[in-house]
């Protein structure tokens, strides 16, 4: 089987289970097809969605600071090959890095942005790796002569998987970069009426992001979703401390999906996403449950993100 058939697939059973089940439930890594992505690109500059361009702010202002936390020769890892525009400030600040190991589960955008990156670091040796960073994953083998591997993990990705995974994510960092670091960007806990307008814009791009899943659906899956019959709903979970992303129907309605037909009523969600929010101390003690272990912390002004400096200590059989 091909990538592209091996996803459908995938897709195909994450769809059928989530429809076959109470509350209907799918992971959002099937937000992200070409239109998905280039949705969530415009997501990323809207007015109301704060958390890249603060991101970006903080990367500038201390990219020499972080730069100094890497050492020299640094072996460079980036979970997702995702905005460009953040790692080159990294490596743009770095003293001499060895190597940056871009990993996406995406080969196409992989050697897209791998391309890209070449043309502006023309010295730099790039290894995109193919592999999916939410399960467990390989990095290649180290450089000799190599320094630190440091992982850079930005955008608060990590908010968008369960606490379960998130200590998963942390367990597999410490198994892979054991001597190294770990760069990790956290949207923080702030008003949630700031949070509600990041997520509810002006524009609707994230509301046709989240409805994009169902284009795709339909496209993909041959499923018969009505877009019209469906809305974005996106809210501020206090308690949980998370916005949830659902899709809304707005009557009783039946989808198809492979000969099977699955009843909503009015009202029923499909949820797409959980995007969690954060305290420093929060993230400091859910990488702490891991064995990482907190060495700086660089945020805005207005507390809004921050971006955490975690070390991970050598395993036992590698310590002296
Ligand atoms: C990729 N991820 C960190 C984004 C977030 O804010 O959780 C995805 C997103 N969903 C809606 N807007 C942006």
């Amino acid at each position: 089987m091909t990538a592209p058939d091996t996803e459908r697939l995938h897709f195909m059973q994450d769809m059928q289970a989530a429809l076959s089940h109470t509350p209907k439930s799918i992971s959002p890594k099937y937000f992200y097809d070409q239109a998905g992505s280039a949705l969530f690109d415009r997501i990323c500059k809207l007015p109301e969605y704060y958390p890249t361009r603060t991101e970006l702010s903080i990367l500038q202002t201390h990219a020499a600071d972080m730069a100094r936390h890497m050492g020299e020769h640094a072996d460079i890892i980036e979970f997702g090959a995702g905005s460009l525009q953040k790692i080159r400030l990294l490596l743009n600040a770095a003293t001499q890095p060895a190597r940056f190991v871009p990993m996406d589960i995406s080969g196409p955008h992989l050697q897209t942005a791998s391309a890209l990156l070449k043309k502006e670091f023309p010295a730099l040796h790039i290894q995109p790796l193919v592999a999916d960073y939410t399960s467990d994953w390989q990095l290649p083998a180290p450089l000799p002569h190599a320094g630190k591997r440091v992982a850079f993990f930005p955008g608060s990705t990590i908010g968008n998987f369960s606490p379960q995974q998130a200590h998963t994510f942390f367990q597999n960092c410490a198994k892979h970069l054991a001597g190294g670091a770990l760069l990790l960007g956290v949207d923080l806990i702030k008003s949630p009426d700031v949070l509600h307008a990041a997520y509810n814009d002006a524009q609707a791009v994230t509301a046709a992001f989240n409805l994009n899943l169902l284009t795709r659906a339909n496209r993909e899956l041959g499923c018969d979703f009505d877009l019209s019959q469906f809305a974005h709903s996106a809210f501020y979970n206090a308690p949980l401390q998370r916005i949830e992303m659902h899709l809304l129907s707005l009557k009783a309605q039946t989808v198809h999906l492979n000969g099977h037909a699955y009843a909503f009523h009015e009202g029923e969600t499909l949820h797409t996403e959980y995007s969690h929010k954060f305290t420093i101390t929060g993230v400091q003690q859910a990488a702490q449950s891991a064995g990482l272990q907190t060495t700086a912390v660089w945020t805005d002004p207005h507390q809004l993100f921050g971006l955490i400096w975690l070390d991970i200590p050598h395993t036992q059989e590698t310590s002296t």
